[in-house]
């Protein structure tokens, strides 16, 4: 069994990513600029867009931060993405999400200039996606596909099993695993609340990618020996041994399904790291101008 390290990959790139800003910068172009609107104090969001930005730092990309309570309006929202996609030095931006219910998130979405749209949820980079043109992918699947690249894993012929179909994750990275490519070429099966037989369609997986959010739900009679599985739960659960009294903990019970797989990607430590370097690898694309 072998453990595919986001950290670590994630780390190299962002080294990848601050040679060439390096470069850009002594060639006289601009630094490149992400900028994050976050609504209210959700712990999670509040986490990912630290880390976001931090990540911003460095890959050597200027970030702006805008933060609104849970009581902004639509319209004020709205005013906010307006104003970003208008700004010239901002090459992308992100609204983290969720967003207040009484806020429509796809409405919201949509509003994003597409060219701006690093996120990759604009419908027309999902749909240039779809069809396989040049698009902002969005950042987990991409980090998915980035892993079994640089592991080398060979996904041609592969039986993969998707277990979730979130816009976010389980329908894009379903979508990317079939496309022709590499990775890529598998043959894709995509699992949901209403599936039956998951335990019979797992069990015949060579690669399982599991997104649904539900801790542990991947035990190790659903396995095959030799498979390869890719883990995008991070679900919080209290914790009495860490400071902020939660852990994260993935849709893969590790412990008894990591010593059947030839590959694993950890909780923490597999795909998280991954979604945040590939919205840095979208940014600097943004700054690039080449999706247009
Ligand atoms: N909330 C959870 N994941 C994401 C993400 O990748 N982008 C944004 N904008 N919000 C999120």
């Amino acid at each position: 069994m072998e453990l595919i390290d986001g950290k670590k990959v994630s780390g190299d790139i962002k080294k990848e990513i601050a040679a060439e800003v390096a470069e850009m910068i002594a060639a006289g172009k601009k630094q490149p600029h992400l900028a994050a609107v976050l609504v209210g104090h959700d712990g999670g969001s509040e986490t990912y867009v630290a880390a976001k930005v931090k990540a911003c730092e460095e890959c050597g990309f200027k970030s702006t931060l805008i933060r609104f309570e849970d009581d902004v309006t639509e319209e004020e929202l709205l005013a906010t993405v307006d104003k970003l996609n208008g700004d010239e030095d901002i090459d992308g931006f992100i609204v983290q999400l969720p967003l207040p219910k009484h806020i429509s998130e796809q409405k919201v979405i949509e509003a994003i200039d597409y060219r701006k749209d690093v996120d990759g949820f604009h419908p027309i980079n999902v749909g240039r996606m779809s069809i396989g043109l040049p698009c902002f992918v969005s950042a987990t699947p991409a980090g998915i596909m980035e892993l079994l690249s640089r592991y080398g894993i060979n996904t041609k012929g592969a039986n993969c099993v998707v277990l979730g179909r979130s816009n976010i994750v389980g329908k894009p990275v379903s979508m990317l695993m079939m496309q022709k490519g590499n990775p890529g070429n598998a043959t894709v099966t995509v699992c949901h609340s209403a599936t039956k037989n998951i335990k019979e369609i797992c069990r015949d997986a060579d690669i399982i990618i599991a997104a649904l959010g539900s801790p542990e739900f991947v035990k190790e009679d659903m396995v095959k020996d030799g498979a390869v599985i890719v883990d995008v739960g991070t679900t919080r659960v209290p914790s009495s041994v860490t400071k902020s009294g939660w852990k994260l903990k993935g849709d893969v019970d590790f412990e008894h399904v990591a010593p059947k797989c030839s590959y694993i990607t950890p909780v923490p430590g597999g795909v998280g790291p991954m979604t945040i370097v590939s919205l840095m690898k979208n940014t600097l694309l943004a700054a690039k101008k080449i999706i247009y």
